[in-house]
């Protein structure tokens, strides 16, 4: 399996205040690739690590850290790795139809779709309705990040989970929980 170093992620520019008021939904993506240090500023948003003790722009339930960032491209499924920003492939296949129940022409055209995949091990002390807090926290962080890109974006939940997890080829402790798809505006 192959291991992509992503490059300096895209600066994030745009005011705070600008970009909440100009966040939206939108799935309406040419199929163009999203390059890379666009999506490392959004996997960055989302999941970067900002303290030596590893700490991340984004808060987790007990400090656990338990919900990582993953990517689904034509290119195969990806763990992102925010210590060294590299992009290690767990799947060859496009499994991007997978991560939806009922929208798959526009999912399968959008070229990114991060899934937050939730390691239940690590978080069986934790609440269990904490690491969706804190993958919901990492979807707008998304919004933020791909708002200031110019990038549309959607978070997700509907699609099959145990279907998408297989396709990942992910072991059963890690449970995929909601997702954000992205791409270039039409
Ligand atoms: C938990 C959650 C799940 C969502 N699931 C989907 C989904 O499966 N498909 C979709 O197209 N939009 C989904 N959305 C996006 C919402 O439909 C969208 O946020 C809502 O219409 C409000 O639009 P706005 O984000 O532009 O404010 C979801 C949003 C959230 C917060």
């Amino acid at each position: 399996m192959k291991t992509i170093k992503l490059p300096e992620p895209a600066a994030l520019t745009m005011s705070l205040g600008e970009a909440l008021k100009l966040r939206r939904t939108n799935r309406d993506p040419k199929a163009d690739p999203l390059t890379d240090d666009k999506l490392a500023a959004i996997l960055w948003a989302a999941a970067g690590i900002t303290s030596e003790d590893g700490r991340r722009t984004t808060p987790s339930t007990l400090d656990l850290r338990a919900v990582d960032a993953y990517v689904l491209r034509a290119d195969g499924a990806w763990r992102f790795n925010a210590a060294d920003m590299t992009l290690e492939q767990t799947a060859e296949e496009d499994v991007r139809r997978v991560s939806t129940a009922y929208q798959f022409e526009y999912v399968e055209r959008a070229p990114v779709t991060i899934v937050f995949v939730a390691d239940m091990e690590r978080s069986k002390n934790a609440r269990p309705q904490g690491v969706w807090v804190d993958a919901g926290t990492m979807g707008q962080s998304c919004y933020l990040a791909a708002t200031a890109l110019g990038v549309a974006g959607c978070v997700r939940a509907s699609f099959d989970h145990d279907a998408l997890r297989d396709a990942m080829k992910l072991p059963a402790h890690l449970e995929p929980i909601v997702l954000f798809t992205a791409g270039l505006p039409a």
